[in-house]
């Protein structure tokens, strides 16, 4: 049976890089996000180039979203590319009492049902040929974010499951890599309510295809982490150095927005 590569978040940005990665390698697609009309109109473009392709509209901020996705996607298809891609975050002090829903979303979408994918993905690709899991975290991961707290929360975890479940699936023949890029050219910064933030300020975005083909190529290698870009590189290995307290300080006026 051929194998399937099954993409969350396909409708735009990063997810979209993605799946026309996975189409010029022939490979049969498996789309999912909430936007069914942004989703068949990719699998519309991408007839011709990739295998067969499968469309399945999901929300995954449903509490039983990545169940029943799950169940759609694998009956009797064999997934061999699992890309946990989609995401959100919210722009917004924790504390001020406002945004729960979002940051909720944030959770269950970032966490439970990329989790869930994973816990199913990996007994199915161990009882198959075997496979591959891109889950696309951030350098967000590695240090606290005030004014982005559940978000920078939420990509901590990304990292620390993919690099613990690595070791575990170690000397398999299912592969897990976190993918930690910085800020990239998507609509994830209008979606987020971060226009204004110093960090935009700072550094041009990457395009969402050099980051999507870079974690593109880190996951085939069998990569366990892929942290995009040399400044990049260097925010992520910057907190080993200094003290916890000073990194957090830095990350909100970063984080902050300009003026306020
Ligand atoms: N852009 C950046 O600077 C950046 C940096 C580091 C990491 N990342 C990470 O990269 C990943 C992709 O983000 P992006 O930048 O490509 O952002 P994006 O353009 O906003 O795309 C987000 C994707 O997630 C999907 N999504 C959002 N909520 C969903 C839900 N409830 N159920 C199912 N799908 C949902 C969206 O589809 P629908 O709206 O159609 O559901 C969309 O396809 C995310 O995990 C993000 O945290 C982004």
């Amino acid at each position: 049976m051929a194998g399937w590569t099954l993409i969350t978040g396909a409708s735009e940005g990063l997810g979209a890089e993605f799946a026309r990665l996975a189409a010029a390698e022939g490979r049969n697609l498996i789309l999912t996000a909430r936007s069914e009309d942004k989703l068949r109109a990719l699998a519309e473009a991408l007839r011709g180039c990739a295998g067969e392709i499968a469309v399945i509209p999901a929300d995954l901020a449903d509490p039983a979203g990545a169940q029943h996705l799950w169940q759609k996607a694998a009956i009797g298809r064999r997934i061999e590319i699992l890309v946990n891609n989609a995401g959100l975050g919210r722009h917004g002090a924790f504390g001020n009492g406002e945004g729960w829903d979002r940051e909720l979303a944030t959770i269950t979408v970032n966490m439970t049902a990329l989790s869930l994918l994973m816990k199913m993905a990996i007994p199915h690709m161990r009882a198959e040929r075997g496979g591959h899991i891109l889950n696309v975290a951030s350098t967000a991961a590695f240090m606290p974010g005030p004014n982005m707290a559940v978000y920078h929360a939420s990509k901590a975890y990304v990292l620390s499951l993919t690099e613990a479940v690595a070791e575990e699936l170690r000397g398999t023949d299912v592969h897990v890599c976190a993918l930690c890029p910085g800020a990239t050219q998507t609509s994830f910064f209008d979606a987020a309510d971060m226009h204004g933030i110093t960090l935009l300020s700072l550094a041009r975005p990457a395009s969402a295809e050099a980051v999507a083909r870079a974690g593109w190529h880190a996951m085939k290698a069998g990569h366990r982490l892929h942290v995009t870009g040399a400044m990049n590189k260097l925010f992520a290995f910057a907190p080993r150095l200094t003290p916890r307290g000073l990194t957090t300080f830095i990350t909100a006026k970063v984080m902050g927005k300009q003026g306020r």
